[in-house]
């Protein structure tokens, strides 16, 4: 039986771990969930899967969560518990949102463990700890976000690097798609909030919306899918990466090889079933998450993103492009946006304005120690939080 952590349980992919492990109760044990201050939220899921611990990042309420779990299962606090708590587990899905959820990907490997990555801002901010940590032995890294579990599976289907020529990332194109720069002045956090085709978390959510969810998913698969062949990659840089919007969230990615075949993956919009790839690999779950029924009509349709009304799209090429820190730069400053306006205090379209203002500033970091890392990520979210403030 796998032993599991969930790091961030109480959100969106937590709450679907809990889902697609309840389908499978024989092959899988939680023994780990993890949160940052949702305490009665992570009581209740204790109380129904009995992990070892349950760990919060935030204290404040440990003493009443500690009254609240059943007997057997104790609660801690703070970064040096989860650590301990992921290195333990045989796999841990990591789903906390945002730059919170590098710590849990660098014990998880480091450890020499399974990670099922959700949270594409670790990997983003620190590619090159990251990439260090992911060559401990017995690591391995199984991405969660659907784009990058669909190409992972592609990929599966070759066995000579050199033959992927090119990889397609699928975007649904959010609750905006469609829109002149005019109107996009206009929208609304609850417009923002209201994606076609997923239920997602909300910094997730908006950014589907300016695709800056897609700009991170390219650097993320550069990240997972680039280095050279013969070192677990495919040789695959910014340029060989297509954007397609596919409103129907039905293909999640495709990869198109040397004798012009494209393999693609395709399931109903679910993320339970990335999620139960990444648990089970190299196996596959016996539960149909997301499976499709093909005796049905279906229309597919693919058109090129909007570049210029999505600006964002175009600054985390940029960013990526530069590497070092400043995919970090570009991941720090979007968050600090993405919760500004979130809170009322900016307009949607300032989220691009700012953090292409901040980039402006990139000083070079290289991103290779994880001070770098977290001085880049603090850098640019002082930078971030002056630019709020000057418009709000
Ligand atoms: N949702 C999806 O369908 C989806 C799809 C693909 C990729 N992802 C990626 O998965 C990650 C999670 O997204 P989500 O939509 O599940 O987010 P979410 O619903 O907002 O959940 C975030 C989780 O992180 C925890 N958390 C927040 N701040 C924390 C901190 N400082 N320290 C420790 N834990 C903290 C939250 O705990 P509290 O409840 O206590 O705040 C919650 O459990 C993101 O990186 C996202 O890009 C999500």
């Amino acid at each position: 039986m796998k032993t599991v952590a969930i790091a961030g349980s109480t959100g969106s992919i937590g709450t679907q771990t809990l889902e697609v492990l309840a389908a499978d109760p024989d092959r899988f044990r939680v023994i780990a969930l993890t949160a940052g201050s949702s305490w009665e939220a992570v009581a209740q899921q204790a109380s129904l899967v009995r992990p070892d611990t349950v760990i919060l990042d935030d204290g404040a309420n440990a003493e009443r969560l500690r009254a609240a779990v059943p007997k057997g299962t104790t609660v801690a606090v703070g970064e040096n518990a989860l650590r301990e708590a992921v290195a333990e587990a045989d796999v841990t899905i990591n789903g906390i949102v945002g730059f919170a959820g590098l710590p849990a990907t660098l014990a998880c490997l480091g450890s020499g463990k399974r990670l099922g990555l959700a949270n594409k801002e670790s990997l983003i901010a620190a590619g090159p700890v990251v990439q260090r940590a992911r060559r401990t032995v017995g690591a391995e890294l199984v991405p969660v976000d659907s784009e990058h579990a669909a190409i992972h599976q592609c990929l599966r289907s070759n066995d000579v690097a050199e033959r992927v020529m090119r990889l397609q990332i699928t975007a649904s194109g959010g609750p905006f798609r469609g829109m002149t720069k005019a109107e996009l002045m206009e929208v609304t956090v609850a417009g923002a909030l209201a994606h076609p085709t997923w239920a997602m978390g909300p910094k997730i959510t908006v950014d589907s919306s300016t695709l800056m969810n897609k700009g991170l998913e390219v650097i993320e698969a550069v990240e997972l899918f680039g280095a050279p062949a013969g070192q677990h990659g495919y040789g695959l840089g910014f340029d060989d990466i297509d954007v397609v919007v596919h409103p129907q969230s039905i293909v999640h990615s495709m990869a198109t090889f040397s004798d012009g075949s494209t393999i693609a993956q395709l399931s109903n919009p679910d993320m339970r079933g990335p999620i139960g790839y990444a648990l089970a690999f190299p196996d596959r779950l016996d539960h149909p998450f997301g499976g499709m029924d093909w005796t049905e009509p279906l229309t597919l349709t693919f058109e090129p993103p909007d570049r210029e009304a999505f600006p964002c799209l175009d600054l985390a090429f940029a960013a990526g492009r530069i590497g070092g820190t400043a995919p970090a730069w570009l991941s720090a400053s979007n968050e600090v946006a993405v919760e500004a306006f979130l809170d009322g205090r900016i307009r949607w379209s300032e989220i691009s304005a700012i953090v292409a203002e901040v980039l402006t500033f990139h000083d070079g970091g290289t991103g290779e120690t994880l001070e770098d890392v977290l001085d880049g990520d603090h850098h640019a979210r002082r930078l971030a939080t002056e630019a709020v403030l000057q418009r709000s």
